[in-house]
């Protein structure tokens, strides 16, 4: 009987491709914090694009999803009961709107990927509420990131996590390798079995990134652009991203520039 060699394709980032990451994703998160201020009722998505594409390219930085599969903007903006690959646009914010930007840098060639979600001015319990859980959602799934640990862990735990909160994880997109290539393997499913997947090791990168819908978990896809995803019952959707890499220790995360998680003394 054969086992497959599941690590084979996941690659190990040397000290100095870690550091070249780190910098590339610090600017995406830095990139998030500068368009915050900006994310008020009547601003268009496009306007909120420019902004962060003015500033990755005033800071050296390439945006990843530009031409991406023929993606043809700088950022994702996702709105409401879009779940992800909203594409930016005319559309004016409103009052009380959700809204998630995630941006992907690629800085001296080193490519860092996050997102957050923004409240448009007064939003609903029910809106803070999924939110809420929805960053809970990606901080548990980081607490599974050691050395040791089978990949199927993250999505486990974040799963049950969202059913315990009444939400529904979206399965059709996913958590990836990242630094090297904007999508690498491992594969990070948001909702997995426990003790499945490849084993960690120190050294490897890659983004968790769970959608958790207050409905139903099924996204359809914009007939029409080909990106935008929504749900399919028409109620909210929440995201939250990081890069993250793994260490001996503690999980590295590589977009923290809130000083939210520890960083880990070694990685090797
Ligand atoms: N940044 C997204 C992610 O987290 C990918 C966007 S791909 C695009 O993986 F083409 F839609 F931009
Ligand atoms: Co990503
Ligand atoms: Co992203």
């Amino acid at each position: 009987m054969a086992f497959r060699d599941t690590r084979s394709k996941i690659i190990i980032k040397t000290p100095e491709q870690i550091e070249g990451i780190f910098r590339s994703s610090q600017l995406a998160a830095k990139t998030l914090k500068a368009v915050e201020p900006f994310v008020k009722p009547g601003v268009t998505t496009e306007f909120l694009n420019k902004i962060c594409a003015d500033f990755m390219r005033d800071h050296g930085a390439k945006a990843a999803t530009l031409g991406y599969h023929g993606y043809p903007k700088e950022s994702c903006i996702s709105v409401n009961d879009v779940i992800c690959h909203g594409i930016p646009g005319p559309y004016e914010l409103r009052d009380g709107d959700i809204v998630n930007i995630d941006v992907t840098t690629i800085l001296d060639g080193y490519f860092g990927d996050t997102s957050k979600m923004f409240e448009v001015g007064q939003t609903t319990e029910h809106a803070k509420r999924l939110i809420a859980v929805t960053k809970e959602c990606l901080n548990i799934g980081i607490q599974q990131v050691f050395s040791g640990n089978q990949v199927g862990n993250i999505g486990f735990h974040i799963n049950q996590h969202a059913v315990k909160n009444g939400y529904s994880t979206v399965y059709e997109f996913c958590g990836h390798g990242v630094g090297i290539r904007f999508h690498e393997e491992p594969e990070i499913s948001h909702i997995a079995d426990k003790n499945t997947g490849p084993v960690l090791a120190p050294g490897m990168i890659f983004t968790i990134e769970p959608m958790i819908n207050a409905g139903k978990a099924r996204a359809k896809v914009d007939k029409k652009d080909g990106w935008t995803a929504r749900t399919i019952d028409g109620k909210l959707s929440a995201q939250f991203e990081h890069t993250i890499c793994v260490t001996k220790g503690k999980p590295y995360v590589l977009t923290d520039i809130d000083n939210e998680f520890e960083v880990p003394a070694e990685i090797f």
